[in-house]
């Protein structure tokens, strides 16, 4: 039988920074919420390959809140972690916060939750290590993902009955 590894979360974690650029922002004159997106997938992408090793595709965005506008020059930090694996599905977290340069006023400015998929060498669902969590916060990121998991799953299933109603 094929042992299936364990990683924890820290083992995979990715933390990277930007300057907000003019050419990052919209008409309003902060960040577009598009280039933040972008940063966002590209570094849950990283935790993911980082995680299992192998290619992933990001299957969905599940949740995503922008809480507070992003200023150009600001310096914009996004830390992810795997907060939950499946078979071969797994939930990754990106915070972003925002740090002001010239006083360091650090403020939290969007939370992601996106679900990546392992493929194999054929592009097929594999198998991905399980996530062991090991510290309190570690713990908490991977007991609320359980909820998220189930809740959207429960959702899924009151939507394809209200379908059926409808058709
Ligand atoms: C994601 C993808 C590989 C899933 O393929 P599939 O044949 O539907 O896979 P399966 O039904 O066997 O499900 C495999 C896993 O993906 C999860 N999954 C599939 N679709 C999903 C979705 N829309 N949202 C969240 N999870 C999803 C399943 O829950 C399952 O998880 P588990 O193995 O942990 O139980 C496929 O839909 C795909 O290639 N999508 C395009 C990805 C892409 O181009 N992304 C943008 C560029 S990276």
């Amino acid at each position: 039988m094929q042992e299936i590894s364990s990683k924890s979360p820290e083992e995979s974690q990715v933390t990277t920074r930007y300057i907000v650029m003019p050419d990052h922002a919209n008409h309003y004159g902060t960040a577009f919420g598009g280039v933040i997106m972008s940063w966002i997938d590209m570094v849950a992408a990283m935790v993911a390959q980082r995680h299992c090793g192998m290619e992933s595709v990001t299957a969905s965005v599940d949740r995503l809140t922008f809480i507070t506008p992003i200023n150009v020059g600001d310096h914009v930090v996004l830390k992810g972690s795997v907060n939950f694996t499946g078979k071969s599905s797994m939930e990754i977290g990106v915070q972003v916060t925002k740090e002001d340069p010239y006083n360091n006023k650090v403020v939290r400015a969007t939370t992601a939750y996106l679900t990546f998929v392992a493929l194999d060498a054929n592009k097929r669902p594999c198998q991905v290590p399980k996530l062991i969590p090991q510290s309190i916060d570690e713990i908490r990121r991977f007991e609320n993902a359980k909820l998220r998991i189930e809740s959207m799953r429960d959702l899924s299933k009151k939507l394809k009955l209200k379908k059926e109603v409808f058709s």
